[in-house]
Parts: C-alpha cells; sequence; structure tokens
C-alpha cells in the first residue's frame, strides 16, 4: 500500500478527519505530523461522533499504530484529557499511540501570551482557536521552547520556565500578581505529567523509517489547510506551522522520497473560522443556506464558520504548493438544494483578471470574484456509495473541477458516516 499525506487544501474543516479514518484501512501507522489542538478532527462510526485534536484520527482503528510527530506543539493537560474520553469509549490505545520526544510542549502561559496578544491586535485580531499555538511555535523557533525529552530533567524544565517567564515579563507585567504566581505553579506542574508521558515516549522518526523499511505503509494526516500554512497561507490571517504536505517531512523527520501519494481534501464549496480574505465569502442568506446545511461549526471552537463558494484560483494553488496527486472531495450533499452553483475561476482586481493566487492581503481584500454558474442538481445525494447513481448535474460538478484542477477524483463524501462514500 502506498504511504500517503491527507492535506488540507481551503482553510481547514474540509473533512480530513473522515478521509483519513476511511483510509487508515489501507495504513499500517497514521502519523500527525503538524499543528496542534487548534486542529478538530472529526469522525462519525455509525453514530458516534469522536473529536480528534491531537491524537490522530486513525486511532480508532484498534489494530493501528498512530505517532505525534516532532512537528507538533503539544499541550499535555489536553492529549491526557483527550485519552481519557478515549479510554471512555472503550478505545485502546496503550502500545499503540506513540509521542515524539522532540515535540515542543504547548505551555500555560502560551494561552495567556495568545490571549494578551489577540486583545492587544484590537479589529486586526486573528481570530485565532485560543490553544497557544502561535506563542508555542515562536518559542520553538526562537530556541527557548520546552521539549518533551525536557521533562525528564527536572532541573533544565525548572530553569526554561523562569526563563521563559522572564523573557515574557513585559506581556505578563499586564496580569495581576496572583494571576502570575498561579501561572508559574501551573507551568512547574506540567512536571507531573512526565511519568504519564513515559509510556508514550518514542523516537517517532526512527519508528516510522523502520517501518517503512519492513514496508509497512504510513498515513501521513495533516492538519489546518493549505491557506493557513505560514508561509503559503493569507498572511498574517494563517497559523503558525507549516500546513503544507512538506511539512510531513520536517514533522516526522522521513524523507519526500518515501511519500507515494499527496491527497487533496476539498470540500466542496469553502469556510473559514477566524479572521482575513475570503474572495468567495457569501455575506448572503446563500452563505446562511451553507451554513445550515452544511452544520458548519467549529470542532474546536464552536465558532460559527464564514462560508461561500468554491474558489478554483486558491485551489489551483494549494495543488501546487503541495503536489497534490489525487482529490477527495467532502460535503457535496450540502450543496443538494441549489438551483446554481457558482464555482470562482478568477479574481477581478484593478480591472484586470487574476488566475494565479498570491497570499496578499491587499489583493484578495480588493478583489471581486468572477464566476462560472453551474446548473445544481437539486436531487438528494446523502449517502451515496456508487459513482453511477449521483445526478448528472453533480457529475458535470465534480468534471469541471477535477479538469481545471487536472487531477483524478479517488473518492467523493456524500455525509458525515463511514459509509457515505463514493471511492473511484
Ligand atoms: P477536518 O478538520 O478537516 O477534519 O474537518 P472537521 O471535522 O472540522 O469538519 C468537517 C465536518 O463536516 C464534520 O462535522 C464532519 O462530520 C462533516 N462531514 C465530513 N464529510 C461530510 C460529508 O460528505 N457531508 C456532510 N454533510 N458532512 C460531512
Ligand atoms: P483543522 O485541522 C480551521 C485557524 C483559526 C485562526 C487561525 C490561527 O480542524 O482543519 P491558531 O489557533 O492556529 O493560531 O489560529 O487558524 N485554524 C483553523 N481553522 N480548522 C483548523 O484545523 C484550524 N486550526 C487553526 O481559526 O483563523
Ligand atoms: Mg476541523
Amino acid at each position: 500500500m502506498p504511504n500517503r499525506v491527507v492535506v488540507g487544501m481551503q482553510w481547514g474543516d474540509e473533512g480530513k478527519g473522515k478521509i483519513v479514518d476511511i483510509l487508515t484501512q489501507e495504513a499500517d501507522i497514521v502519523a500527525r505530523f503538524s499543528g496542534g489542538a487548534n486542529a478538530g478532527h472529526t469522525v462519525v462510526i455509525d453514530n458516534q461522533k469522536f473529536i480528534l485534536h491531537l491524537v490522530p484520527a486513525g486511532i480508532l482503528h484498534q489494530n493501528k499504530t498512530c505517532v505525534i510527530g516532532n512537528g507538533v506543539v503539544v499541550d499535555l493537560e489536553h492529549l491526557f484529557s483527550e485519552l481519557k474520553e478515549l479510554k471512555k469509549r472503550k478505545i485502546k490505545f496503550e502500545k499503540r499511540l506513540f509521542l515524539s520526544q522532540n515535540a515542543h510542549l504547548v505551555m500555560p502561559y502560551h494561552q495567556v501570551i495568545e490571549r494578551l496578544e489577540e486583545e492587544a491586535r484590537g479589529t486586526h485580531k486573528i481570530g485565532t482557536t485560543g490553544r497557544g499555538i502561535g506563542p508555542a511555535y515562536r518559542d520553538k523557533t526562537a530556541r527557548h521552547g520546552i521539549r518533551i525529552i525536557d521533562l525528564f530533567d527536572t532541573q533544565l524544565f525548572k530553569q526554561r520556565v523562569e526563563w521563559n517567564l522572564k523573557i515574557k515579563e513585559g506581556l505578563l507585567s499586564l496580569l495581576p500578581e496572583h494571576e502570575l504566581i498561579a501561572l508559574k505553579n501551573k507551568s512547574l506542574d506540567i512536571l507531573k505529567l512526565k511519568r504519564k508521558v513515559k509510556s508514550l515516549l518514542a523516537d517517532v522518526s526512527l519508528f516510522l523509517n523502520q517501518s517503512i523499511e519492513k514496508g509497512k505503509s504510513i498515513l501521513f494526516e495533516g492538519a489546518q489547510g493549505a491557506l493557513l500554512d505560514v508561509d503559503f497561507g493569507t498572511y498574517p490571517y494563517c497559523t503558525s506551522s507549516n500546513t503544507t504536505a512538506g511539512g510531513a517531512c520536517s514533522g516526522l523527520g522521513i524523507s519526500p522520497v518515501v511519500i507515494d501519494e499527496v491527497i487533496g481534501v476539498v470540500k466542496a464549496y469553502t469556510t473559514r473560522v477566524g479572521n482575513g480574505p475570503f474572495p468567495t465569502e457569501e455575506k448572503t442568506k446563500l452563505g446562511e443556506i451553507l451554513k445550515e446545511s452544511g452544520n458548519e461549526f467549529g470542532s474546536t471552537t464552536g465558532r460559527p464558520r464564514r462560508c461561500g463558494w468554491l474558489d478554483l484560483v486558491s485551489l489551483k494553488y494549494s495543488f501546487r504548493i503541495n503536489g497534490v496527486s489525487k482529490i477527495a472531495l467532502t460535503k457535496l450533499d450540502v450543496l443538494d438544494s441549489f438551483d446554481k452553483i457558482r464555482i470562482c475561476v478568477g479574481y477581478k482586481y484593478r480591472g484586470k483578471t487574476l488566475t494565479e493566487f498570491v497570499p496578499h492581503l491587499r489583493i484578495l481584500d480588493n478583489s471581486q470574484p468572477v464566476y462560472k454558474e453551474l446548473p445544481g442538481w437539486q436531487k438528494n445525494t446523502g449517502g451515496i456509495t456508487n459513482f453511477k447513481n449521483l445526478p448528472d448535474k453533480a457529475k458535470r460538478y465534480l468534471d469541471f473541477i477535477a479538469k481545471q484542477l487536472k487531477t483524478p477524483i479517488l473518492m467523493i463524501s456524500t455525509g458525515v458516516k463511514r459509509d457515505q462514500t463514493i471511492r473511484l
């Protein structure tokens, strides 16, 4: 079986969780390589809904091994509460979930700093998930982050906490004295989790490379989406990690040559949570219909998602920077009721039509989408599992997308459940 990377092609929440769950059946190991508890990956099995944040979605398959790579920033309290919930729901993870010793910790002060910074940004705030992701990645690249392995050197850990609080003194002085003391104690308390961490510890890069040598196949689970990538996304309205396929290499310690396929997950329309440019956003009743039919509320924060039409300009860009080999198209059923469906094929900017996406706010904020309109099918596609049974107009919509993106479709999702899927 091929080693596949599953990555989101829009602003996250494309349905990666469901796609990873299905493709896990064809892999031995599922490896998460970036982001943190800002992710929310939903999997629905029968009538049970699971939302995974840090743990790879592959964990729901009892016989598969899962790893969390060095590229992930880990909030240990969050991880253990997620594991507790899985245990309650009879999902066993002992001896089959491993955590990279080089992954960086999201510390309690990261969340506080993020809140203070978002407040300071005022109307320009990013609208983050509030999970401390940005400050944790910032400390990592500034070289004062604390890694999982550092929990096992008590003196070093304590020194690092002191040092970090000192570096952040300016911002943290906004807190009342008692909150600052509580924050320091809470940060030092993370040490107490090291016993629980021990059973999960691994040299993930070594494990994956040895597994590949033995012929095992890996499914690399991405988080967020290409347009949230810190280098290629709509900066500064993005996350703080590389969300693209290349992140699998740096986030796990594997070579690009072991990747056989890149599966780009595309929602049949577009959504975005948080602030930032969104050229095809529908602030009209149509956007409301998409939100209600698609149940577009954040899996992590519960915030309503902004909704709009499919945007081929940004998708072509996302496909290019990821080298997508196959499409997994999700939420086709959400478009069932529309009599006309729009697809953005260009941006009108200062009298010119742009067809290449550039992640510059000035351009994106001042562009009007140029739409191609396709007829809606106005038939129920929910739960269809055979391509032949799709309405002709739905097939035409899919065909148009695949042709424009010059990429074949591997699967089409027609509902939240595992079996509501068409495989091509
Ligand atoms: P992820 O972050 O990419 O894993 O996506 P989320 O889980 O945050 O959001 C996707 C949402 O769409 C979840 O609530 C899924 O259960 C749901 N979903 C996934 N595929 C489909 C589909 O084909 N049809 C419908 N109606 N819902 C879907
Ligand atoms: P999954 O993996 C959708 C967005 C936030 C915000 C920006 C920065 O479920 O697709 P951060 O907390 O990362 O600093 O927030 O990125 N964001 C996501 N949006 N899905 C996600 O993950 C997201 N992770 C972060 O809403 O706009
Ligand atoms: Mg999500």
